[in-house]
């Protein structure tokens, strides 16, 4: 999501409930949860050994949506409309190369070896959202193109590495681009993580860059996603005719991963694994 939608988002969705801002999960609503991300986290290892040279990004998504009702869910993507944005139109995210995020499911692209694609899946099961995302390697990529799929994976974890009870938002953010940039890879600014629970983006807002000690302070019960983006080489980006698909602007290569966290008394759990 963009910053700024994401904030009218969360105005829109949290203006009628007593409680505006953050949400706190009861034990109850974590164990739905887990559940849901659970489901996410093998949805996407179903769809692991699709991703093959010669499979239609289509493809995919058609198994993804059938996976998902088959096992009593449905994909939050499909239809999603936040202001501004036309309704999406497939039921998960396939973004290839240069496309940094929010890419559109086609039947006319179809994968070849060395590409990276990212397939980003939203399920909701039982009134509960899980968002997690992966970058997957198609045959085999460049050097290069496997550097930057593996440090954006490590920069997640590096991030998720600094939840805890007491610990800031900005922690979470500095920690991710400390990692990319010493690592010669530059990070995405527009598009940020966000809370997520009974709705898909809510508040808080977490940045993949910025200052220790800076934002708000994390607290048991908070519910959220780290989903850094990193660039090969520009952070700068451009949104396509769709109003959707997010590309380099240089065209080179991105890639993204995301799990859903929640601060617990003992630090953070990761919801979106098998
Ligand atoms: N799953 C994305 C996220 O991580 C949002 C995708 S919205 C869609 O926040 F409409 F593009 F599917
Ligand atoms: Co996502
Ligand atoms: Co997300």
């Amino acid at each position: 999501m963009s910053n700024q939608n994401l904030l009218s988002i969360a105005e829109n969705l949290l203006q009628p409930l007593p409680n505006r801002g953050i949400v706190l999960l009861s034990a109850r609503e974590l164990n739905k949860m887990r559940r849901v991300g659970q489901l996410a986290a093998n949805l996407l290892k179903h769809l692991e050994p699709m991703v093959q040279p010669g499979v239609s990004t289509q493809t995919l998504n058609d198994e993804a949506e059938r996976w998902t009702q088959a096992n009593g869910a449905i994909s939050a993507q499909l239809g999603y409309a936040p202001p501004g944005y036309p309704p999406f139109t497939r039921s998960i995210c396939t973004s290839v190369n240069e496309v940094v995020c929010h890419g559109i499911p086609n039947s006319k692209q179809i994968l070849k070896d060395g590409d990276i694609i990212n397939i980003d899946v939203t399920p909701i099961l039982d009134g509960y959202y899980g968002d997690t995302s992966k970058t997957f390697l198609v045959g085999k990529p460049s050097v290069s193109a496997r550097k930057l799929v593996k440090i954006t994976q490590e920069c997640m974890m590096q991030g998720i590495a600094e939840i805890k009870p007491g610990a800031r938002i900005g922690d979470i953010g500095a920690a991710i681009q400390e990692y990319a940039e010493v690592n010669g890879f530059s990070v995405v600014r527009e598009m940020v993580g966000h809370g997520v629970g009974r709705q898909f983006h809510i508040e808080p807002q977490i940045p993949h860059y910025g200052k220790r000690g800076s934002g708000l302070k994390l607290r048991p019960g908070m519910v959220f996603t780290v989903e850094p983006m990193l660039n090969e080489a520009t952070c700068d980006i451009k949104f396509l005719p769709d109003r959707w698909t997010v590309i380099t602007k240089d065209k080179k290569l991105s890639a993204q991963f995301e799990h859903t966290v929640a601060v617990i008394e003992e630090g953070v759990e990761i919801l979106t694994i098998s």
